[in-house]
């Protein structure tokens, strides 16, 4: 496996695969990056922020982008289409990093679609870091729900300056609809259609599994700022969201 960014995921990932003795060769900002003219085949985990995945695309060889596994949180497949990469293979990754020393936190397991889903998910898996393959209309349910999940939790967050286990027990209203409000996005934009019993069930069990966690609103853009255009642009209510951004002092931004 070879991975691009050394950040909180890629270094984590470094120390569970030599715990393992798992294949992994870290390509970092300014090194490594020769290992893309090896011949395709080997999958290339993309770690990197959201906002940075241009300039690295940039740097990737033709022949390698169908290599490329991709891993962001966040809304993601209008950005992989304008890159002509709309089938790429993709993870949600139901696991938690604090910071570039912490160890990792599982909270779920970790759905992998794509070309390389059999091998990533299986690298994962051997890595300590349960994980399954699927076909992507499933995928497209966990990607969601991790969409929905980083933008309830990262508003709540910021309003009441709380840990997401804390918000899983003591808030579990406004995640209900919050969860509503941003899934009736998630189902007209992306045709994807989550059960909101379901929905709420896992967010706030995954939240229990990683409970000292504080998320935040963070890369608007791509999380909570894409869910204010879309209802926007689709004329869909989203009082409790705007409220809470507001609150937070994220919007208007
Ligand atoms: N942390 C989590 O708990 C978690 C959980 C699930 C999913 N994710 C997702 O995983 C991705 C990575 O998260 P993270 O927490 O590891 O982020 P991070 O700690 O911010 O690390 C990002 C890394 O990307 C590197 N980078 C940026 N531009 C680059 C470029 N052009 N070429 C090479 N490297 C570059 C940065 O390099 P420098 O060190 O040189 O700045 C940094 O080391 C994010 O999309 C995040 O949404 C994270």
């Amino acid at each position: 496996m070879l991975a691009i960014g050394s950040g909180r995921i890629g270094l984590a990932l470094q120390r569970s695969a030599a715990e393992k003795g798992l294949p992994y060769r870290l390509i970092e900002r300014t090194t490594g990056w020769d290992l893309l003219e090896e011949p395709a085949g080997e999958p290339i985990l993309v770690l990197t922020r959201n906002d940075d995945l241009a300039a690295v695309l940039d740097r990737v060889p033709t022949e390698r982008l169908s290599d490329l596994v991709f891993v962001q949180n966040g809304a993601m497949r209008e950005f992989l289409a304008s890159r002509y990469l709309p089938h790429a293979t993709r993870g949600v990754l139901f696991f938690a990093v604090a910071d570039r020393t912490s160890a990792i936190q599982v909270g779920a397991n970790s759905p992998v679609c794509g070309h390389h889903a059999g091998y990533v998910s299986q690298w994962f898996t051997e890595a300590g870091l349960p994980s399954k393959g699927m076909d992507w209309a499933r995928f497209s349910l966990y990607e969601l729900e991790k969409m929905i999940w980083i933008s309830t939790f990262g508003v709540l967050g910021d309003a009441y300056d709380k840990d997401v286990g804390t918000l899983a027990e003591h808030h579990p209203g406004e995640i209900a609809v919050l969860a509503d409000e941003l899934r009736t996005v998630g189902r007209a934009v992306m045709g994807v259609d989550v059960e909101l019993d379901w929905l709420v069930n896992r967010m706030c069990t995954y939240s229990s599994k990683i409970p000292r966690f504080r998320a935040g609103v963070r890369e608007f853009a791509w999380r909570n700022g894409w869910f204010v255009k879309k209802a926007t642009e689709w004329g869909l209510p989203q009082a409790l969201h705007l409220e809470l951004l507001k609150k937070g002092g994220h919007w208007p931004s």
